[in-house]
C-alpha cells in the first residue's frame, strides 16, 4: 500500500508544467513588485513620527496664532500663509482637513499631516502626491510648490458617511 501514498507517486507531465508555470508567475509578480518600489520611485518619501492628537493640535494652533491671514467660508477657516522653510501643519478628522493653507511658488515648506480620529487620505488634486494619514503618527513631507492655483485635497480613505465631502485646500500663490 506504500505505493500509493501521494508523496510517493511521481509526478505527472502535465502537473509538472502547470507548477512551472505557476513558479514562475510568482517569481515574475514578485520582481515587478521590487522594481517598481525601487526603480519606480512609487512610494512618496516621507518621515513618519509618533504624535498624539493634543500634541498636534496645539502645533496646529500654534502655526495658526501666528501666520493667519484671513478666515473663509461660512466655518471661518482660517487661511494659514507660513514663511519660507515653515513647518505647516494640517489636520485631517471627520470630516474636514483644517486650516487652509496658503503657500508661495518656488518656496519650501515642511508639510506634517496627522489624523485626530480614524484613517483619512490625503490626495492632493491634480497632482500625484496621496498619502495614507494614520492616527497617532505625523507624516512629514517636503513640499516645493512649482505651479501656481487651487489645489485640493480629497480623502481616499473611506472613513464614514462624510468621506466625499471631506475637502481641503490650498492655494499657492
Ligand atoms: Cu477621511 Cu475619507
Amino acid at each position: 500500500p506504500s505505493e500509493r501514498l501521494w508523496w510517493k507517486h511521481p509526478l505527472d507531465r502535465v502537473e509538472g508544467i502547470w507548477i512551472a508555470i505557476s513558479f514562475i508567475w510568482c517569481m515574475v509578480m514578485f520582481f515587478m513588485m521590487v522594481f517598481w518600489h525601487i526603480y519606480g520611485k512609487q512610494n512618496l518619501a516621507t518621515e513618519t513620527y509618533k504624535t498624539t492628537p493634543e500634541k498636534f493640535t496645539a502645533q496646529t494652533q500654534a502655526a495658526v496664532d501666528k501666520w493667519t491671514v484671513r478666515t473663509e467660508t461660512e466655518q471661518k477657516v482660517p487661511v494659514v500663509a507660513p514663511p519660507e522653510g515653515a513647518d505647516v501643519y494640517m489636520i485631517g478628522r471627520l470630516w474636514n482637513w483644517w486650516p487652509i493653507l496658503e503657500l508661495e511658488k518656488g518656496k519650501t515648506y515642511k508639510l506634517h499631516l496627522t489624523s485626530m480620529d480614524y484613517n483619512h487620505g490625503f490626495s492632493l488634486q491634480p497632482t500625484n502626491i496621496n498619502i495614507q494619514v494614520v492616527p497617532g503618527y505625523e507624516h512629514v513631507i517636503k513640499v516645493t510648490p512649482n505651479e501656481s492655483g487651487t489645489f485640493s485635497v480629497i480623502c481616499n480613505e473611506y472613513c464614514g458617511i462624510g468621506h466625499h465631502e471631506m475637502l481641503g485646500r490650498i492655494y499657492v500663490k
